[in-house]
């Protein structure tokens, strides 16, 4: 315990992304199918003190960025508690900084309450700007919920605002640099995805995906875009548009994957820890939590976080024949 989160190749875990929900306001159709996934079962979701006493382990390991994730954060009806609560823990380098990633839906009226309890930083996803295709891609005709919640995030001075699109052919790969025009408006950096072969229909290909390089060629069509370096551990490639001082990144997991520099746990809403988005290992903290000696608990919770910690791989396999997608869905892993 106290000793930093070191993987066997080295790298330093300090960032835990928190699914609270697999449930979602929206039905991507990359992500989920019409009808829903077959949710977890409400009794396996962690409550909130018990995601408080995870998050509070991890950061006395020196965790010291907690990101909140779904499905859609937004729909666990005690988010901003969770924010609350989260948001006043410390790790040994000092306070906690706490993000969160969301679809929009219900963000501005919930956004003053969320700063009030804390909350640092946000991600906003926004696939496209058109009524109609938005419709289409998310199965629910709510594009201006979206837009008053991407509003109310510009208003409200939590910097850095990122909004995060997939690229897909065909669906939005003609409104690129429309998409990156609409961020800089509201004062926040674009960042595009490269679609990852995580969908509900296992339905991903390759020969689909609009790559990192199509992407940059759109934009340089625009602007002049100039590499900014220092990326650390950071999923984003980011570049300046016509010298600064707006920006936009671009997350290339498949083609140019960041692996070697991943920093990342994840914990899901049914309390088991995962080392990648597409690790085939989980480590159940729930027996820990809700079996086990009571005055043991924090150090078994030190220690499964290392044990998945040490089983971590040196990356993804995507790229290597034979890869085999994850079980659960973008949904229940929490992006
Ligand atoms: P920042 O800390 O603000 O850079 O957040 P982030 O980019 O890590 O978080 P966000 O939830 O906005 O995720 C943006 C995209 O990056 C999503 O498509 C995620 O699935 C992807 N992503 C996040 N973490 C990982 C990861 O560990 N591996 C891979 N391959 N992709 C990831
Ligand atoms: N590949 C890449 N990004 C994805 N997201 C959801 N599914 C995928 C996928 N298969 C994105 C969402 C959101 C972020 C958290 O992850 O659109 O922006
Ligand atoms: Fe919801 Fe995000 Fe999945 Fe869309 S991608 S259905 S917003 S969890």
């Amino acid at each position: 315990p106290g000793d930093p989160l070191v993987d066997t190749h080295g790298r330093v875990h300090r960032d835990l992304r928190v699914s609270l929900t697999d449930r979602c306001s929206l039905r991507c159709t990359y992500c989920m199918p019409e009808q829903g996934n077959e949710w977890l079962a409400r009794s396996s979701i962690l409550t909130l003190d018990e995601i408080e006493r995870i998050a509070r382990v991890a950061a006395a390991a020196g965790v010291s960025t907690f990101r909140l994730t779904g499905g859609e954060p937004l729909l666990r009806t005690d988010i901003v508690e969770v924010v609350r609560r989260l948001s006043a823990i410390s790790s040994p380098s000092g306070p906690v900084q706490l993000a969160m990633t969301t679809n929009g839906i219900k963000l501005a009226e919930k956004l003053p309450a969320l700063v009030d309890a804390g909350l640092n930083r946000l991600n906003i996803s926004i696939d496209t700007l058109d009524r109609a295709r938005f419709h289409e891609l998310t199965r629910r005709d709510r594009i201006d919920e979206v837009f008053e919640g991407i509003a109310a995030a510009a208003a409200s001075g939590l910097r850095p605002l990122k909004l995060n699109t997939v690229a897909m052919r065909g669906v939005n790969d003609d409104e690129l640099a429309d998409l990156v025009q609409f961020a800089v408006d509201h004062g926040a950096e674009l960042r595009f995805i490269e679609q990852m072969p995580l969908d509900a229909g296992h339905t991903w290909d390759r020969a689909q995906m609009v790559t990192r390089e199509e992407i940059l060629a759109a934009l340089a069509a625009r602007w002049q875009l100039t590499p900014i370096p220092g990326r650390g551990g950071a999923p984003a490639e980011r570049w300046t548009l016509d010298g600064g001082p707006h920006t936009v990144g671009v997350i290339a997991s498949v083609t140019a994957p960041f692996c070697g520099d991943c920093d990342r746990l994840r914990l899901t809403a049914d309390g088991q820890l995962r080392n990648c988005l597409f690790s085939t290992t989980e480590y159940d903290l729930v027996p820990i939590l809700r079996d086990g000696d009571a005055a043991a608990i924090d150090d078994r919770i030190d220690g499964m976080l290392r044990s998945c910690v040490h089983g971590k791989l040196p990356g993804h396999a995507i790229n290597d024949p034979g890869f085999l997608q994850p079980a659960r869905g973008m949904n229940a892993i929490g992006g």
